[in-house]
């Protein structure tokens, strides 16, 4: 008899962050403890067909994710007390996964959307629930939200594409004396620095502009901080905790797409970061405010600038961070103590447990 706990871990997706993904995939397929949990690897194409994928039993997943040996689509039935899993064609149950793992990063994958369709499914899975997860997606809605929380943000201000005479966007006049130069121009919506530029004069702003205009309708226009970058993980649902916070040192303008993926020697990660004590506290204590204030729970990486004055200001939250060998979040769990095998166990964990508190509460009067 199978007793172990089944985990359908979701990977690859519609997002441009799809070839991360895989990686992420990569690395908690093979950190996961298989004495006590079944893994459903589960592909998601860049199209968005679900398939059962059987690559990574192998050792190797072609990037993009594709269904190449013609694996069934699959379908989730809805309503039948028990989630379902049905390859649709051959209507065959694959049967209930106890639990979810989206190892997705962007749109369609960490911003509420793959959570809504787990939701409705009645299936308990990894990381913030779907008001969190599309929160902290929306780099304006995040920032608006820290600041009705008294949090510290960088000034920025938005571009629409569809602005109008009543509504018009600020020109780049108006940005650079408001901003000043250098700034940054970056999709509201995406992350991995896709499409993200840093902006010196008005030629390099109608570049950025339209660049980043390819993948999202609105803008953040935002002053460039002059500071150490660092990162912290939390983990936890109503009593998260905070990890030591890690130091990024990118050899390039900024921590761009190059830097994090593509160049070898893009970034130095400081793990932990060389901190006073008091400091650390203080950098803890915002980073689980923020993890409040953006209604997460689960998991998620807050990401920061620390000025000479030791003045912390948010950037941004990640609500499903990097899994990739060198990424932060899961490093820095192992430098404060829990191994990537235990972090995934104690995530899966949280997501089970949210998923019981949650189905006490009443649905009808
Ligand atoms: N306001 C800023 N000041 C200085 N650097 C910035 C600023 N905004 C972004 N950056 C740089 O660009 C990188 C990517 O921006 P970020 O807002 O984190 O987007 P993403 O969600 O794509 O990671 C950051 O890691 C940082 O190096
Ligand atoms: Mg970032």
């Amino acid at each position: 008899m199978e007793n172990r706990i089944k985990v359908g871990i979701l990977f690859g997706g519609k997002s441009a962050e799809h070839e991360v993904s895989i990686q992420s995939a990569k690395n908690v397929y093979d950190a996961i403890d298989k004495n006590k949990y079944q893994v459903t690897m589960i592909g998601i194409s860049k199209r968005g067909q679900w398939f059962l994928d059987h690559y990574f039993e192998k050792g190797c997943v072609p990037a993009p994710v594709e269904n190449a040996d013609g694996g069934e689509n699959l379908a989730l039935v809805l309503g039948t007390g028990e989630n379902q899993l049905l390859e649709v064609a051959g209507k065959n149950l694959i049967g209930a996964l106890d639990v979810v793992f989206p190892v997705l990063h962007g749109p369609f994958g960490e911003d509420g959307t793959v959570q809504g369709l787990l939701k409705q499914a009645n299936i308990p899975f990894v990381g913030a629930d779907v008001l969190g997860s599309a929160v902290g997606m929306d780099k304006d809605v995040m920032k608006r939200l820290l600041r009705d929380s008294d949090l510290p943000i960088a000034p920025y201000v938005l571009l629409h594409k569809y602005a109008d005479a009543e509504m018009p966007n600020p020109t780049y006049q108006e940005i650079a004396a408001y901003l000043c130069v250098p700034f940054f121009v970056k999709p509201a919506n995406l992350g991995s620095s896709v499409g993200i530029s840093k902006v010196q004069d008005e030629g390099e702003f109608d570049q950025a502009v339209a660049e980043a205009f390819q993948y999202d309708h609105k803008l953040i226009v935002e002053k460039n901080i002059v500071g150490r970058e660092m990162e912290i993980s939390i983990l936890g649902n109503e009593n998260p905790m905070a990890s030591l916070p890690g130091e990024i040192i990118s050899q390039h303008s900024f921590y761009s797409y190059e830097a994090k993926y593509l160049d070898e020697h893009g970034a130095i990660l400081k793990i932990p970061a060389s901190l006073p004590d008091h400091l650390v506290a203080k950098i803890q204590q915002t980073a689980l405010k923020t993890f409040k204030a953006l209604c997460c729970e689960g998991m998620a990486r807050v990401d920061f600038f620390l000025t000479e004055k030791d003045e912390i200001i948010i950037n941004e939250i990640n609500t499903i961070p990097g899994f990739t060998k060198i990424s932060m979040y899961p490093k820095l769990w192992d430098a404060s103590g829990i191994s990537y095998t235990e972090l995934i166990d104690r995530l899966i964990q949280l997501a089970l447990a949210r998923f019981n508190r949650d189905r006490q509460l009443k649905t009808s009067r």
